[in-house]
């Protein structure tokens, strides 16, 4: 069994600031946050919270997989998985809100922190309930406000992180699952969010660390499920860095086509990045069915790790 994506959808706050925003801020310009990170502007939920952006891309991505199958709905689903690094909401999970919201009467919920690889993270575990047999649909969604999460006058950190929410509806198909993750906890202090403090980042360890592992991770996937890179189709990377992701396809050897990229738009969304990109991805038509998608990501933790995905 393997878990084919059904139906995406994302929610993005409608307040953008661009770079000049954040230069009048902090000590910091345009043409260094360009260059340094390839971002240009984030989004800002000024309005709304992590729960009401889960629930917004939750329903969005339920109406894309009825769209398609007009007989899913969302009593269909058998588990929901809400990824946050810090949320409005502690009791109950986020995910109990999403259920209430989109009519979820028969999902089991709870939510997942694993900071930029939690999409991943919850992507391989519901695969992982599939080939036990316990799940046959599982909404996953990744939503983090971290603007409310970072120190406005860290201009090192600050600049890179966005608001915004995706999910994705994944649906038990036969095919094999392969996927990989890793944790390294002694290496927990590169990115901390501590009670009642503010982000911290070392960014130069955590850069040296993502260019290192995640093609390590990549070609670990590939070797486990018997792939050649030359049948990969298309690579959607935790969006982070954009000197990252051109650092990963190089090592590779890949060509950076390969590789979408949104974070110029919304910078750093932690774990809603990809499910964000994926939503674009698949209603702008760059995804089509059969298409062979490798998923990576990276983040706190240390955390990394890849998967096969179908849609
Ligand atoms: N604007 C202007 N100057 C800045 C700046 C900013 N926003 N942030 C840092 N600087 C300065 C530093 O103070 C330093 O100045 P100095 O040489 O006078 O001491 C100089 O720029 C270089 O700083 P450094 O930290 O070495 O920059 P860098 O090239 O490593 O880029 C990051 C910094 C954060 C962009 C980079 O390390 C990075 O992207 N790391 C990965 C972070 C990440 O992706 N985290 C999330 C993972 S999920």
């Amino acid at each position: 069994m393997t878990g084919k994506i059904i139906g995406t959808g994302s929610y993005i706050p409608d307040t953008r600031w661009d770079n000049n925003v954040l230069a009048g801020m902090m000590d910091t310009s345009d043409e260094w946050i360009r260059e340094r990170t390839g971002i240009v502007s984030r989004h800002i939920a000024d309005k709304s919270t992590v729960s009401e952006m889960a629930c917004e891309a939750a329903k969005k991505a339920l109406e894309d997989a009825h769209e398609s199958d007009d007989t899913f709905s969302a009593d269909d689903i058998d588990v929901i998985i809400v990824c946050t690094l810090a949320s409005d909401v502690l009791l109950p999970a986020v995910s109990c809100l999403v259920a209430e919201k989109i009519g979820a009467s028969k999902a089991f919920c709870y939510d997942l922190n694993a900071a930029c690889s939690g999409f991943l993270f919850a992507y391989n575990t519901c695969v992982s309930y599939m080939n036990s047999g316990l799940v046959k649909n599982a909404l996953i969604i990744g939503a983090e406000k971290l603007s409310d999460q970072v120190d406005w006058s860290d201009r090192g950190t600050a600049i890179l992180f966005g608001d915004g929410a995706g999910a994705a509806i994944v649906k038990a198909t036969d095919g094999n699952a392969h996927m990989v993750m890793h944790s390294d906890g002694s290496r927990y202090d590169a990115l901390t969010l501590l009670t009642g403090k503010k982000m911290y980042m070392d960014g130069q360890k955590v850069f040296r660390f993502a260019l290192k592992s995640v093609p390590e991770v990549i070609e670990e996937l590939l070797l486990g499920a018997d792939m050649k890179k030359s049948d990969v189709d298309m690579y959607v990377l935790h969006q982070a860095n954009k000197r990252i992701i051109e650092g990963v396809a190089k090592r590779l050897g890949e060509d950076m086509e390969k590789f979408p990229m949104n974070l110029s738009e919304y910078g750093n969304t932690s774990s809603a990045s990809i499910p964000i990109l994926l939503d674009e991805l698949k209603r702008g038509g760059a995804i089509r069915s059969g298409m062979n998608i490798v998923m990576a990501g990276f983040g706190a933790g240390l955390s990394w790790g890849a998967a096969t995905i179908t849609v």
